[in-house]
């Protein structure tokens, strides 16, 4: 079986010097900037040997001077089987970023980690995989829509990669991409924090996912951004959980890694984030994607 792949960046650069979501506080950061700088070193070695222990591969990015985001690749781009879709950044902020993953996905094509390199259609903000999370089991994108990504984004990318995709309105800052409240587990189970989402959004879910296969997060877990969760096999690499949370997943038969990312948290990310799936694959759509077009949001 070929081996996960992922991608990461360097927390070289890390820094909380502008707000774009509510858990930035950049005078916090600043207080105990040194502390914090060597906390998130230490903090992404973790995650990284987490992942490779998993029998993942990660390619790391430098570091990019004036980026202090770069940290989060998986807003990067959208990766499933082999075609890359880089993001359009809504915030200004981390619209610099763009070149920086469009450099590094180039690279990774010359080396045949992926195969192509597609455009989002212009005047279309998307925030990557942060906003199309791949379900492997359903053979679907789960779409995130509001405060980054616009839901015009979500239905182009499903139609550029001929997937379907289902299109989840997020009601809140405090969780403003999908990867924060919403993750598929390989069992078919979601773990997902309802009230992040419009009450359309979790009819949606509802309709998608039956009764016994949804795990909802308390306010607790999702603050702790154990939402933001990397599922491997059996594995879940998560920010440390409440311990209900982990014996609820422990019940399923998952085993949880947690490591302590309290620096990112602090930046609005958890592990998801962090990382950006290279390997993703999908099978054959049964129904060209048009016909059905609709049915899933
Ligand atoms: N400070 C970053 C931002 O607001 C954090 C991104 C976290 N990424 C994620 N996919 N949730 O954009």
């Amino acid at each position: 079986m070929q081996k996960p792949r992922f991608l990461m960046t360097d927390p070289a650069g890390f820094d909380i010097c502008y707000q774009i979501n509510p858990w930035m506080r950049p005078e916090a950061w600043a207080a105990d900037r040194a502390v914090r700088l060597a906390q998130a070193h230490a903090a992404s070695d973790t995650l990284r040997r987490a992942l490779e222990a998993e029998g993942a591969v990660v390619e790391v990015l430098p570091a990019a001077p004036g980026q202090p985001d770069l940290v989060f690749p998986a807003n990067a781009a959208v990766v499933l089987d082999g075609t890359v879709l880089p993001a359009r950044f809504r915030h200004p902020e981390r619209q610099g970023e763009e070149a920086h993953f469009r450099r590094a996905f180039e690279e990774l094509e010359q080396r045949g980690v992926v195969r192509r390199i597609i455009d989002l259609p212009d005047g279309l903000f998307h925030e990557g995989a942060g906003d199309a999370i791949w379900d492997a089991g359903r053979n679907v994108f789960w779409g995130g829509w509001g405060p980054r990504s616009d839901r015009a984004a979500g239905r182009a990318l499903a139609a550029a990669f001929g997937r379907k995709i289902v299109l989840l309105e997020l009601a809140t800052a405090d969780f403003y991409h999908l990867d924060t409240c919403f993750c598929p587990l390989s069992g078919g189970e979601v773990l997902y924090y309802p009230p992040a989402f419009t009450a359309a959004g979790r009819a949606t879910i509802e309709a998608h996912v039956a009764p016994e296969l949804r795990l909802e997060a308390s306010d607790e877990d999702a603050a702790a951004f154990c939402v933001n969760a990397v599922n491997i096999g059996r594995t879940i690499v998560m920010a440390r959980p409440p311990q209900r949370l982990r014996e609820r997943l422990e019940a399923r038969g998952y085993r949880v890694v947690a490591v302590d990312l309290d620096p990112f948290m602090m930046s609005g990310g958890g592990a998801y984030c962090m990382t950006l799936r290279l390997d993703r694959t999908s099978v054959p759509a049964e129904f060209p994607a048009r016909q059905l077009e609709g049915a899933f949001e």
